[in-house]
């Protein structure tokens, strides 16, 4: 059964089901919408439906869901390789990887596929200009960015950005849907590179990365400084591993360039593991070994 909802949202789309479209999509089929994901092809549709699958059940495992919302979440979810699907979305988040070109491709796709007149559009990215994409489609006025974060069934928070050119009745809209459809806390931030959090965030952690390169301290050292001596959930290296090295090294290249302050510049040693494939949990290594090997993207 599907939700209705004062905002007017009942078909989301996401498009992409890694790390975070499978939560995405898995916060949004609990909420009770028709919930379609998109994925490249069968393969990565596949690797998505699993992880949302393994998701829910350990949600049922640890008893924070009953064995019948499951159910009804996975009902509410249905997968697709073809784009022309969302036709009848009122609703896509974007979540694929953050590679510019291919968001802009995919948002003058979109723009023409999704047929419902107020159709809103909305990005997950942590470093592109919410202004870049809304100029890649004729709905300017109907695209902003929902930023949310890594576990996303864990972490409640969602970062809103309007661009400069969204209209306050679709901004209105959105914020209802994620408040109180999604039930998640909102903090608003310009389209600014980083956003609130990863602005804040980001130097922390290349700080880490250029601590451990130094040889000031071990990575073990590092993380449980802050573990320990901060009460923070993790340390700043295994951070790193758990948002993804080719992320992190993204959203502080877009600070860099955004803001040109050494702070967001990436440490050599960050770029080097990126290169070597070294991505974090991801990819099995990153800081450390990561042999249970998560999300590719
Ligand atoms: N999906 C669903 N549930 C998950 C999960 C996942 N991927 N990962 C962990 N959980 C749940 C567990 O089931 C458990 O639930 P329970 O308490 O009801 O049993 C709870 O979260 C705690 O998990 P664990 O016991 O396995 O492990 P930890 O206590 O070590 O917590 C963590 C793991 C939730 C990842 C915690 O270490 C944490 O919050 N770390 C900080 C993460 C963070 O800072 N994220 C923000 C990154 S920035 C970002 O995403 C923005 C981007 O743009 C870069």
């Amino acid at each position: 059964m599907s939700a209705r909802n004062s905002d007017g949202i009942r078909r989301v789309g996401i498009v992409g089901c890694g790390l975070m479209g499978s939560g995405i999509a898995e916060v949004c089929a609990r909420a009770g919408l028709q919930t379609l994901v998109h994925e490249v092809d069968q393969a990565a549709v596949q690797a998505g439906r699993r992880r949302i699958e393994q998701s829910l059940t350990r949600g049922v495992e640890r008893g924070r869901l009953a064995a019948d919302e499951r159910d009804s979440a996975l009902e509410n979810l249905t997968f697709t390789t073809d784009l022309a699907d969302f036709a009848d979305r009122d609703l896509a988040i974007e979540a694929i990887p953050e590679i510019e070109h291919l968001k802009l491709e995919l948002f003058s796709v979109l723009d023409r596929t999704m047929a419902e007149p107020e159709a809103l559009l909305a990005s997950n990215t942590s470093s592109i200009p919410i202004m870049k994409l809304a100029a890649a489609t004729s709905r300017p006025d109907r695209v902003m960015g929902v930023h949310f974060f890594n576990p996303v069934p864990v972490l409640d928070l969602v970062e809103l950005v309007p661009s400069l050119t969204t209209d306050d009745t679709a901004w209105q809209r959105m914020h209802a849907f994620v408040s109180r459809t999604l039930g998640r806390h909102v903090i608003t931030s310009q389209d600014r590179a980083g956003f609130v959090v990863n602005a804040l965030l980001i130097p922390y952690l290349l700080s880490a990365i250029r601590m451990f390169e130094s040889g000031f301290a071990t990575a073990d050292d590092i993380d449980n400084g802050m573990v320990r001596g901060c009460a923070h959930p993790m340390g700043p290296l295994a951070l790193a591993d758990h948002i993804g090295l080719d992320t992190t090294l993204a959203v502080a290249e877009s600070l860099y360039a955004e803001f040109r302050e050494p702070q967001y510049a990436p440490p050599p040693l960050l770029s080097r593991m990126v290169e070597a494939g070294h991505l974090g949990r991801k990819s099995g290594r990153g800081f450390y070994p990561h042999p249970e090997k998560g999300a590719s993207t």
